[in-house]
């Protein structure tokens, strides 16, 4: 194998391959070959760093520095400057908002500092579409430990040791789900990775699967092994196109390298692996519609029991993990249980991905362990809220979850705790909110999105969230009553315990906790038809300051709908009736004059 001085790596994540990464790329490869440089140095095309927002990004090795937002006129320069004469280039490397210098190395910048990379332990690191580079990070060895050394038993006591549950949202322990598949009687099993990723805002699985497939497809084999099955499915959304490729690249090399087929590594153990598309219904991540959807039938709900470790996939028994849990196994059985257990808390172990979003000044990726702080997530990793404004919430778990608030901000984020305090893990969606938030607004963003994702199989899900959602329209429009206000606690409560899956039994979840943390918000659209944070348009006011007011008369000229009046002696007014709150004599006010209320 050739040797090479330095690796040049560029992000082929979906984030920088949107902001312009394949032209980086190839770029890189011109530049490089012109100067000769093509047989000391290689460009490696990897998957996502997590800091999408900063992309296109490159890190040189081995030094690990970190260049962002890498335009392709900046390519000469780094590889004269950097790869040639050895200086680093100042202006691309990474800038803290508050600081003048950059960051030159990956680990030393704050977002990644306080991260643990497991299941993401690969992506930016390799080549996704080269098994080779898969391997040269100890890829495969778990599998071909197990296969050679350990019966399935002690691969199915490693995972139970590790106390690794499920990251697609339940936290259900992987290794009693196991028992029960492998416990099943059939001659025929499944094991289906669950890659439908349904929650908006989410991209911690597709980015293990552009960025490290072979991890999950190694997860797998481990996973069929302990249960005896010899088929699996790799049910991935359509709209990860990206990821979908690099998987049937990924399935293609390991099946040509005897890793998936018949008599892996010449044991009687077999394995094939198949992906299947699916065309985006949110309903469709619950298990027993996904195993609907695989069969071509419509993706809806089924009653359980019985549970797809008895009766799964066309009727045989069937075990589905999620994207992440699965890239977790091999690192399980390489290392051992008692390592993966030495993260975390005495209930939740290892690390989770999150992606965070929202007000703070870094989103992305970032896996943490868990058992950290709400606070050291947004603050620390995150940077703190965009502006230096106020924090007021975090909506953690995605539609499902729940909405927390500044006291909760030292709370460790576990499975136990986040249910406590009324919100779950979920897949891993943090959503950060500042004091411009509303939080009835927000709840009825959630609301919207999953009513409109009821498959409409049962009615309290169907119809209750749907009254739910009238019910907030009416509130945030300002013409809410108390009485509405109970109404919406006593659907949410029914709409939760009645529906017959996931979806409905958990989309009342951001209604309830905003209407424990957040109920004088409710109480303020109704009482005093007034929006505190100011964003429910129906309920916000534009009034002008007579004290403040200096009579220029700029806003009456701006006003679209000419309903502000006044004259060079007396103070502007705003004609309420007629005001459409567009908000332009705010914006063009220089005295600060137009206040909005
Ligand atoms: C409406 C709904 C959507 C879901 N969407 C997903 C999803 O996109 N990805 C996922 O892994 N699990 C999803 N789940 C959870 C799965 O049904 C299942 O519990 C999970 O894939 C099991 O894997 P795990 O034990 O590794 O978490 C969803 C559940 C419900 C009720
Ligand atoms: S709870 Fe909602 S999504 Fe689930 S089966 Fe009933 S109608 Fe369909
Ligand atoms: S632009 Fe401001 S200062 Fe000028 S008239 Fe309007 S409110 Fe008064
Ligand atoms: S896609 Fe490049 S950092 Fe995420």
């Amino acid at each position: 194998m050739a040797l090479y001085r330095a690796h040049v790596l560029v992000c082929g994540g979906t984030g920088c391959v949107s902001s312009g990464s394949r032209e980086v790329l190839g770029k890189f490869r011109e530049e490089i070959a012109i100067k000769g440089l093509d047989k000391e140095i290689m460009v490696v095309e990897t998957g996502c760093h997590g800091m999408c927002e900063m992309g296109p990004i490159v890190v040189v090795y081995p030094e690990g520095t970190f260049y962002c937002r890498v335009d392709v006129e900046d390519v000469p320069e780094i590889v004269e400057e950097h790869l040639y004469k050895g200086r680093v280039v100042n202006r691309l490397l990474y800038t803290m908002p508050e600081a003048i210098d950059g960051i030159p190395h990956y680990s030393d910048i704050p977002f990644y500092s306080k991260q643990q990379r497991n299941a993401l332990r690969n992506c930016g690191y390799i080549n996704p579409d080269n098994i080779d580079e898969y391997i040269a990070r100890d890829g495969y060895t778990a599998v071909a430990k197990a296969l050679t050394t350990m019966t399935s038993e002690e691969v199915l006591e490693e995972v139970k040791t590790s106390g690794l549950r499920g990251r697609g949202g339940g936290g259900f322990p992987t290794g009693l789900k196991w028992s029960f598949a492998r416990k099943a009687v059939g001659d025929k099993k499944y094991v289906i990775c669950n890659a439908d990723e349904g929650d908006p805002g989410a991209f911690m699985d597709r980015s293990i699967l552009e960025g490290d497939p072979h991890s999950v497809i190694e997860g797998m084999l481990l996973g069929a092994y302990v249960m005896g099955a010899d088929e699996g499915y790799i049910y991935c959304r359509a709209e990860y196109p990206l990821a979908i490729k690099r998987l049937l690249r990924a399935i293609d090399e390991a099946t040509e390298y005897g890793l998936l087929g018949e008599h892996i590594m010449g044991t009687d153990f077999s394995f094939t692996l198949h992906v299947k598309e699916g065309a985006g219904a949110f309903v469709c991540g619950e298990e027993t519609a996904l195993m609907a959807s695989i069969e071509g039938q419509r993706g809806m709900p089924r009653p359980r029991p019985p549970f797809p470790a008895q009766k799964g996939l066309w009727e045989k028994p069937s075990n589905i993990n999620n994207v992440e849990t699965w890239a977790n196994v091999p690192l399980i059985v390489g290392k051992g249980g008692e390592w993966f257990a030495s993260t975390g808390t005495e209930k939740s172990k290892g690390t989770k991905v999150f992606a965070l979003t929202g007000k703070v000044k870094h989103t992305g990726l970032v896996e943490v362990p868990m058992g950290i702080s709400l606070r050291e997530i947004v603050f620390d990793i995150g940077g703190g809220i965009i502006d230096d404004r106020k924090f007021k919430a975090v909506q953690i778990g995605g539609p499902s979850g729940g909405c927390l608030t500044e006291e909760h901000l030292d709370l460790s984020v576990d499975y136990e705790s986040l249910t406590s305090a009324g919100a779950i893990m979920g897949s891993g969606g943090l959503v950060v909110m500042d004091e411009d938030t509303c939080m009835v607004d927000v709840s009825k963003f959630f609301l919207e999105f999953t009513q409109r994702e009821s498959c409409g199989k049962c009615i309290p899900c169907r119809e209750g969230t749907k009254q739910m959602l009238l019910l907030l329209e009416k509130i945030t429009a300002g013409r809410g009553t108390m009485e509405d206000l109970d109404h919406l606690e006593e659907l949410a409560h029914m709409v939760k315990e009645m529906s017959l899956c996931g979806l409905g039994q958990t989309a009342p979840n951001p209604v309830l906790t905003t209407l424990r943390y957040f109920r004088d918000e409710y109480e303020a659209h109704i009482r005093d038809k007034h929006c505190p944070a100011g964003a429910c348009g129906a309920l916000i006011r534009y009034e002008i300051d007579p004290e403040r007011c200096r009579k220029c008369g700029l806003c009456a000229k701006e006003c679209p709908v000419d309903c502000i009046a006044g004259d060079r002696k007396t103070p502007y007014v705003i004609d309420q009736e007629r005001c459409i709150k567009c908000g332009s004599c705010l914006e063009v006010c220089p005295f600060g004059a137009v206040l909005k209320k």
